[in-house]
């Protein structure tokens, strides 16, 4: 099958030392799971848009996850944004973690609140938490940020509705708008177009694209949509019952082989 590329492979980030999201022999295990993550090694680097593609259960969010210590490795290393983050206490991973946005399937948006208010939230983290709040409402600068990060997804004109109003792919375009908020250095995203329909997806995707192109925020993302993963990244990791079997250039690969780690 195919295997890590000399060109773009972990030991190459290790030597050049610029990679943002470093993994290295990484374990996970679940209790009477055996190893949902094996020695699994990978670097990306900054501004780059990666796609993790494999079979469900083949442990794409529970890698996504321990990248962000949202749950425990059991074994190995990651550094992401230059930190071990595996050897950060609660206050600094709370830190980290405000500098990378997250986006998930189900958008998580709060449905009574207007999608200004949503969008808002996500400077919490980097103003400070909950008690702040009320004061980022009250912050013209804030308001202004909110409303900018709702023009770059396309969505100004619902800022005054309520999140449970929109439609699926408007609440994915909040969503993106709201870890726009973080000032993200990285989005992470977790099968972000899986519940839209094609047209509605395709556009999220460019979406991603364009913010990874234009404000070089690097972009890792799942997918099981391969002409996604083709075309929206420049590099496709694979995982296949929890090890990692592709780490190439996404121009490499043709739907059909690719389909080839589902069997
Ligand atoms: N909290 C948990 N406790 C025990 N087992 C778990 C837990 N979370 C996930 N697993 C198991 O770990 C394996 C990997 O799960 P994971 O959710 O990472 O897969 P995935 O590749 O994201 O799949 P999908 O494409 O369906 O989203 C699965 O067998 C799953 O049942
Ligand atoms: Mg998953």
């Amino acid at each position: 099958m195919l295997v890590q590329s000399d060109s773009l492979s972990f030991a190459e980030h290790v030597k050049d030392g610029s990679a943002c999201l470093r993994v290295n022999s990484l374990l996970k295990t679940y209790q009477g799971r055996g190893n949902v993550i094996e020695d699994v090694s990978f670097g990306i680097m900054p501004g780059e848009a990666v796609a993790l593609i494999g079979g469900n259960g083949s442990g794409k969010s529970t890698l996504l996850k321990c990248c962000l210590r949202l749950i425990e490795p059991d074994r190995g290393e990651i550094e992401f944004l230059n930190q071990k983050i595996l050897d950060l206490n609660r206050a600094q991973l709370r830190v980290l973690r405000s500098r990378v946005g997250l986006v998930f399937q189900h958008h998580n948006l709060i449905p009574r609140l207007s999608v200004f208010s949503n969008v808002i939230l996500g400077a919490i983290g980097r103003k400070g938490g909950l008690r702040t709040w009320r004061h980022c409402f009250s912050t013209r600068e804030i308001r202004e940020e909110a409303m900018a990060c709702l023009e770059k997804v396309g969505l100004p004109h619902l800022a005054a509705s309520r999140a449970d109003m929109l439609s699926g792919g408007e609440s994915q375009r909040v969503a993106i708008a709201r870890a726009l908020m973080q000032r993200p250095d990285f989005l992470i995203a977790d099968e972000p177009v899986a519940s839209l329909d094609p047209r509605v997806g395709r556009e999220v995707m460019e979406l991603f694209m364009e913010l990874n192109e234009q404000e070089r925020i690097t972009f890792f993302y799942v997918s099981h949509d391969l002409d996604h993963a083709i075309q929206y990244s420049n590099r496709i990791l694979a995982l296949q019952h929890g090890r990692l079997i592709i780490d190439d250039r996404s121009s490499l690969f043709t739907k059909g082989e690719l389909r080839e780690i589902y069997h």
